[in-house]
């Protein structure tokens, strides 16, 4: 398949740009777009035959079900039963990275929705997502615009090594503001909510409107043997780094003394900006991949897919990196190097 590169980051008129690929998401097709979280791999979501064509070109299994974007979250009423505080989140943090889990109804195709009875719903906050949405007149399914088994894409380049010639249309947006994919909740009761996913709203956010946020165990730990998956991506493989990735609990100096110990491997240290110089000074032999200030978890959030990726393209034995707190966003980077780590944490 022949796949069209638009830019639309410096284009003086958005809309305009954008009517192609909302004509190709209208005829069935495949449109990579850009949101405020990472790229998505986007097909009109009413649409069975559309959304089949997401599965396929990201290689993903068919039971793992897609997110509908909408550009308004009223519009979620078409799609799945809608409560009070599914408004009363909206209000607060719609438009933006949060996706909620509602009962589905059947006007979303089973295909699109991974066989469950519940529905994903985001209003994604990224302009040029939205006004695709509002041009195509229809939800966008979408996924991470990842093959499975890659980190999310930050940025097009990590889309163009994934996707090229496997979609109709790749909307260049530039780089994704926050870069982790979106904080997921299921709705239990009027008051109560389970986090699935953390992402940039941090449960202190949800908590501080008096909502209660239960914390899926999978969220910090590794899922249970026979232990029922609360969101099906919970259970599968998650991306992991050709080499191995350990995460160090410690000081900077003891994660120093730590890792200067390992003689003779190919390694690779993910580390705070401040602490380069004195890590490098102290490791010589090891690559350094700076991702944000230690205080800075906005610039961690941003970086880390991106490192991710650029160290799977040199042949390390080991990867190092610091273990983050689970407070605020920490929590979405502890998620996803826990993961990506296959849960390997040393604490020094
Ligand atoms: O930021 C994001 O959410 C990005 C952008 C493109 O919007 N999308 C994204 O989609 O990350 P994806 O498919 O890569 O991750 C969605 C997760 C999957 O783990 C899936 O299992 C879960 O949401 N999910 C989708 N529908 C669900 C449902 N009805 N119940 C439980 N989990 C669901
Ligand atoms: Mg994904």
């Amino acid at each position: 398949m022949k796949t069209e590169i638009i830019k639309v980051s410096d284009a003086a008129d958005i809309t305009a740009a954008l009517i192609p690929a909302a004509k190709i998401i209208k005829s069935g097709g495949l449109v990579v777009f850009p949101t405020e979280t990472v790229y998505g791999l986007g097909a009109d979501a009413t649409n069975p035959d559309a959304t089949r064509k997401i599965y396929k070109a990201k290689g993903r299994p068919s039971d793992n079900p897609l997110i509908i974007h909408v550009s308004e979250p009223s519009e979620a009423e078409k799609y799945a039963f809608t409560n009070s505080l599914y408004y009363s989140l909206a209000e607060r943090f719609m438009p933006g990275p949060l996706t909620i889990i509602l009962k589905a109804r059947d006007t979303v195709p089973l295909t699109t929705r991974g066989g469950l009875d519940t529905v994903a719903v985001r209003c994604p906050e990224a302009m040029v997502a939205r006004e695709l949405i509002r041009l195509s007149g229809v939800p966008i399914a979408a996924p991470s615009a990842n093959l499975s088994g890659s980190p999310s894409p930050t940025g097009v380049a990590h889309v163009i090594d994934d996707m090229l010639g496997r979609v109709d249309i790749i909307i260049d947006g530039g780089d994704s503001d926050f870069g982790l994919e979106s904080t997921i909740v299921k709705i239990d009761s009027d008051d109560s909510v389970t986090l699935l996913r953390p992402g940039k709203i941090t449960v202190e956010d949800i908590s501080s409107v008096g909502i209660e946020v239960r914390i899926a165990n999978a969220v910090t730990d590794s899922m249970k043997t026979g232990e029922i998956a609360l969101s099906p991506g919970m259970k599968y493989k998650h991306y992991a780094p050709k080499a191995q990735l350990i995460l160090l609990d410690g000081t900077p100096e003891q994660y120093a003394d730590y890792i200067a110990n390992e003689n003779g491997e190919s390694i690779a240290v993910i580390c705070y900006d401040e602490e380069v110089e004195t890590l490098s000074a102290k490791i010589p032999c090891a690559d350094f991949y700076k991702f944000g200030k230690r205080s800075d978890e906005l610039a961690q959030a941003h970086a880390l897919f991106r490192v991710l990726r650029d160290t799977d393209k040199k042949s390390y034995t080991k990867i190092y990196a610091p273990l983050p707190s689970k407070s605020g966003i920490g929590l979405a980077l502890y998620n996803r190097m826990i993961r990506a780590a296959a849960h390997k944490i040393i604490r020094l």
